[in-house]
């Protein structure tokens, strides 16, 4: 074979030998055969030494051409090689987007929270400051603070969870009544407070009994606090509540640290007054207990009952709730069932 015939037989075995690679690998072993230190057309062109000057320059252009054309073929090779490398991971990678999803449960507020901290929005908009009780509380302060010494009969009021004599459960949380005006510095300023938190009492669970259950104690102490400032109040907050067309009744009640005491019925806002089942026909639903703070009571905080005077609410949070929701069963709040629940999201 002249050297003329042996580049045309690499052409031939090399575009033929690229044809068939199929990874980059041995691709890239071709490379190296042809045109390495070592490689076949390396080893031809070395032969061009002993060519004649005539014969050079064909020989020279031959092997040039073949290089070259070498070279385009390996790079369409190397692309096509990666192509379908990129085309293999697509293809095991794939994701079936119409595939359905797995619902993921969203978790919410509980709906007493929920209640709870629109009323605290209220109060906070009016500079109200929002205080935290203990649940354990002391007879001094659930009771007697409340003016309510130990042989009162109306400790009957709130049957009680005692855990020594002088230690119990807190049976409302208008023992904060009592613990912020100890600590609040009058020389400053008046006070204006709500207290929200569990209390308990010793009821069978039913319907509508609940030993354990929430309130919103209110308290606003100040110079010059009339039975005026508290009607404005809660007028104000019930409206926000339970809509602007609300009206308030209020009665004449008994509470021992309040004097006088109300309690605080709305205007149905199911029926709007006539009677239906959620007021029981009288097209008023009772709301709140409140009223005027007892002398009593600001005495023993140490505050003169002849220059000050407050006045004081507790609201029920459950039955604020259940009134806005039609809840029927106290027990819904309790028992974490999802499906209750999850409507109030
Ligand atoms: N503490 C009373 C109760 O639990 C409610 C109340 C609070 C009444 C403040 C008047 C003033 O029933």
């Amino acid at each position: 074979m002249n050297l003329q015939e042996k580049i045309e037989d690499l052409r031939k075995r090399t575009l033929s030998d690229l044809l068939s690679v199929a990874d980059e690998k041995t691709l890239n072993n071709l490379r190296t055969v042809m045109l390495g230190k070592k490689g076949e057309l390396t080893e031809i062109l070395k032969g061009m030494k002993d060519l004649t000057n005539e014969e050079r320059p064909v020989i020279g252009a031959l092997a040039n051409a073949f290089r070259d054309e070498f070279g385009a073929k390996f790079e369409a090779k190397k692309l096509e090689i990666e192509q379908a490398v990129m085309n293999a991971a697509l293809e095991s990678e794939s994701l079936d987007v119409t595939l359905p999803g797995k619902a993921q449960k969203k978790g919410s507020r509980h709906i007493l929270t929920q209640t709870q901290e629109e009323i605290e929005e209220i109060f906070l908009g009016m500079g109200y400051e929002i205080v935290d009780g203990y649940e354990v509380e002391t007879d001094h302060y659930n009771f007697e603070r409340m003016n309510l010494p130990k042989d009162h009969p109306a400790r009957d009021m709130q049957d009680t969870f005692y855990i020594t004599n002088e230690v119990l459960l807190r049976t409302h949380t208008s023992p904060m009544q009592a613990r912020t005006m100890d600590a609040h510095d009058f020389s400053k300023g008046g006070l204006r407070m709500i207290a929200p938190g569990r209390v308990y009492r010793r009821d069978t669970d039913d319907a509508t009994h609940s030993h354990q259950f929430h309130q919103i104690e209110g308290l606003v102490v100040d110079k010059n606090i009339t039975m005026a400032d508290l009607k404005g109040t809660l007028d104000l907050v019930m409206k926000k509540m339970f809509g602007q067309e609300r009206e308030l009744r209020w009665r004449p009640s008994y509470f021992p640290f309040t004097e006088p005491s109300v309690e605080v019925d709305i205007s149905c806002f199911k029926c709007g007054g006539k009677g239906c089942n959620v007021c029981k026909h009288t097209g008023w639903i009772e709301i709140l207990g409140a009223g005027m703070v007892h002398p009593n009571v600001l005495e023993m905080s140490g505050l003169d009952s002849s220059v000050y005077s407050g006045f004081a609410f507790g609201l029920g949070q459950e039955r604020i709730a259940m009134l806005r929701y039609g809840i029927n069963d106290i027990r819904g709040f309790y028992q974490g069932d999802v499906r209750f629940l999850e409507q109030f999201d």
